[in-house]
């Protein structure tokens, strides 16, 4: 099924004050590369070719920057501004355009995946109809929105950071809608916190019995970069598997080009820019067949 994917990278990031003080959260490092790299890697380890990156008014430039329009990798890339951070669901409404009658998957650009069998998972996920998202299990569920089960183990409800929540299993912050997201989206009233929930969202897709929650195993990793120690932990996790593996996780150079979304000269192109870190020399070494 063709699908268009959201990355939602604006917010105040105040959870990680000083450090997002000035810099916009995604462009924070995770290990050697922005944070912004992982989601929109995991957007392209799906197929998705077309992106549409929403972020705040002060750091649009310096994504563009970054991201440029996505021609380097082999993709498109799109930018528009959300105003104010009014809520997860407020893409829906920004993207209206974008979006047109597609189906579309949102990836919040704090998510960092990780995971043997996530792509093809993913993609199983990208061809339901209706809506589907993947929930994880973590110790602290009263962060999150928590799924909500009965005694046959279906999914009854989901509850947006609960006191008590009901069970372990939160939504991770990706997710797939069909094209009636925009319409559904512009029905729902700002929350308590002021915010278009995305759980409110889930819930339409739920009562309309038409919520697909996919239950993530203990072999793939939902990092969180929401918290000093979390952020930390994320980087050191990526640290320990790209040193051990001597590969590198989220890579939209190496992916575009294994995809065979870029040839080797452009990937050659690419490296030179980066020659003088690890990164750039990285690159080099996949076109010379060192790294299988
Ligand atoms: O990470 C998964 C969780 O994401 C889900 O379990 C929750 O159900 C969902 O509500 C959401 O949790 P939070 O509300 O705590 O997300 P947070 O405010 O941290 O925002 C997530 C990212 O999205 C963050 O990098 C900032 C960005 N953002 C957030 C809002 C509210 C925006 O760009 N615009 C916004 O309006």
């Amino acid at each position: 099924m063709y699908r268009k994917g959201i990355i939602l990278a604006g917010g105040t990031g105040s959870r990680l004050y000083p450090l997002t003080q000035v810099v916009n959260k995604q462009l924070l490092p995770i290990y050697d590369k922005p944070m912004i790299y992982y989601p929109l890697s995991t957007l392209m380890l799906m197929g998705v070719r077309e992106v549409l990156v929403i972020t705040t008014i002060y750091d649009f430039e310096l994504y563009q920057k970054l991201l440029k329009n996505g021609n380097q990798w082999g993709i498109k890339i799109a930018y528009q501004i959300q105003e104010q951070p009014n809520g997860l669901a407020e893409s829906f409404l920004i993207g209206k355009d974008f979006i047109k009658d597609n189906s579309v998957v949102l990836i919040l650009g704090d998510n960092l995946f990780y995971g043997d069998q996530l792509p093809s998972m993913l993609k199983d996920l990208s061809n339901k109809e209706g809506a589907s998202i993947l929930a994880c299990p973590v110790s602290d569920p009263e962060r999150y929105g928590v799924v909500e089960f009965n005694s046959e183990k279906k999914v009854i409800n989901i509850v947006e950071k609960p006191k008590n929540p009901k069970s372990n299993y939160v939504v991770t912050g990706i997710y797939f809608y069909d094209s009636t997201v925009v319409e559904r989206s512009s029905r729902l009233k700002p929350s308590q916190r002021g915010e278009l929930e995305i759980t409110d969202l889930n819930k339409s897709y739920l009562d309309d019995n038409l919520l697909n929650v996919k239950l993530m195993s203990r072999g793939m990793a939902w990092l969180d970069t929401g918290t000093h120690e979390s952020l930390h932990e994320a980087s050191s996790f990526i640290k320990t598997i790209e040193n051990r593996q001597g590969l590198k996780i989220g890579s939209p150079e190496e992916i575009a080009w294994r995809n065979k979304w870029i040839t080797d000269q452009q990937l050659e192109n690419l490296s030179k820019d980066l020659n003088k870190s690890s990164y750039g020399e990285y690159l080099i070494k996949l076109l010379e067949g060192k790294i299988l």
